[in-house]
């Protein structure tokens, strides 16, 4: 069997052509994925393997990436740990529950996965049927420091003062919690290895709140203890920070594969700062999709060129792909990275 480039370029393997995806491809910029959304609550979707299964594959035939990711959400996990969770159009997601002290801490579960959300791995069993050998399929999870953003706070935060309040006040408490998720996480993750996710990423989106100090201090830690709890039986592991730049000297130390990298540093900068043994993934600035589509070439290849200087490299965006984004600049992006990322 040939093996497919995307999980090779994660190893650092030669490859025929740069492999991409992009953070986020199921989603809003997609009309069938409208469609779908219009009949159905996006909680629902995630809860229905198969609504879930046929809104992952959706950009997989429109747009000819070089893997699948799960359609679900960080959060599916901390609702599960006993946090109630809602969506409402427009606000971003709503926890029903602030933890702020060791009692609330206490309260929460680390949930089997088997048990509270088997729909997860039900809908990866039925990818990769559905998949049958065509492109490999992502598992992921929220980082513990991101998702305990969302348990303290209740919600999206700008400067996560609920947070740093527990962090700074009551470390003990924030140390509890965060344990409680790292071991939610393990096996959350390992339970989609399981069920057959051939990579798992790990999304560290809030990450860039802290100082580089205060990262290695108190969210490294928990991510380290997450990807040293994986049963990954060659399963590469993508480790995605927003705003990592000066957080990369960091991440490096941990026991990852793949280094996903935000728009905000050049790759080769990047590059130079992870060195050699690990890959890079990244990194075009979303917004550069709104360029006109013959404009983006130049984007693409600015981007191929710097991550050159990687030893490995697979093409996404540096965030998730934006509602606005025409769908149509999205398949031009594919398109020039297949090829201009040519290597034989
Ligand atoms: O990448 C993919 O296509 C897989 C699916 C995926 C979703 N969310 C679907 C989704 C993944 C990997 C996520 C991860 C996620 N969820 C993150 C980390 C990644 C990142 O972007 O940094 C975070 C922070 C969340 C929490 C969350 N969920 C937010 C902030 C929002 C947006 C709220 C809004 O209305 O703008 C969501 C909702 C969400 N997750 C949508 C999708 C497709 C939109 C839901 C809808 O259809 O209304």
């Amino acid at each position: 069997m040939t093996e497919f480039r995307f999980l090779k370029a994660c190893r650092r393997e030669p490859v025929d052509v740069t492999p991409v995806w992009i953070m986020r491809q199921a989603g809003r910029y997609l009309p069938e994925y409208q469609k779908i959304r219009g009949k159905n609550s996006f909680l629902t979707m995630c809860k229905t393997p198969e609504l879930a299964a046929q809104v992952t594959l959706q950009p997989v035939e429109r747009l000819g990436v070089d893997a699948a990711i799960l359609f679900s959400d960080i959060l599916i996990p901390v609702e599960a740990m006993g946090v109630p969770l809602e969506f409402h159009d427009g606000k971003g997601p709503q926890l029903g529950k602030a933890i702020r002290g060791q009692k609330d801490v206490d309260s929460l579960a680390v949930p089997d996965p088997a048990e509270k959300v088997p729909f997860v791995m039900e809908a990866i069993r039925i990818l990769r049927k559905e998949l049958d050998g065509k492109v490999p399929l992502i598992g992921f999870s929220g980082a513990p420091f991101t998702l305990a953003s969302y348990i303290v706070e209740g919600g999206t935060s700008k400067n996560f003062v609920q947070l740093k309040k527990l962090m700074y006040q009551a470390p003990e408490v924030y140390r509890s919690l965060m344990s409680k998720i790292a071991k939610t996480v393990v096996l959350y993750l390992n339970a989609q290895i399981a069920a057959g996710a051939q990579a798992v990423q790990i999304f560290d989106t809030w990450a860039g709140v802290l100082t580089p100090g205060d990262y290695e201090e108190y969210a490294l830690p928990y991510t380290r203890q997450v990807v040293s709890g994986l049963n990954r039986k060659g399963v590469p592991v993508i480790h995605f920070a927003n705003d990592c730049a000066t957080l990369l000297t960091a991440i490096k130390t941990l026991p990852i594969d793949v280094v996903a990298v935000d728009w905000r540093i050049p790759l080769d900068v990047a590059a130079m700062v992870v060195g050699p043994d690990k890959a890079l993934q990244g990194n075009m600035d979303p917004t550069m999709l709104f360029h006109p589509p013959e404009k983006i070439d130049d984007c693409v290849r600015d981007v191929l060129r710097r991550g050159e200087k990687a030893s490995s490299h697979i093409f996404n965006l540096g965030h998730g792909i934006l509602p606005p984004t025409n769908p149509e600049h999205a398949i031009a992006m594919v398109e020039a990275v297949h090829r201009l990322g040519r290597k034989v």
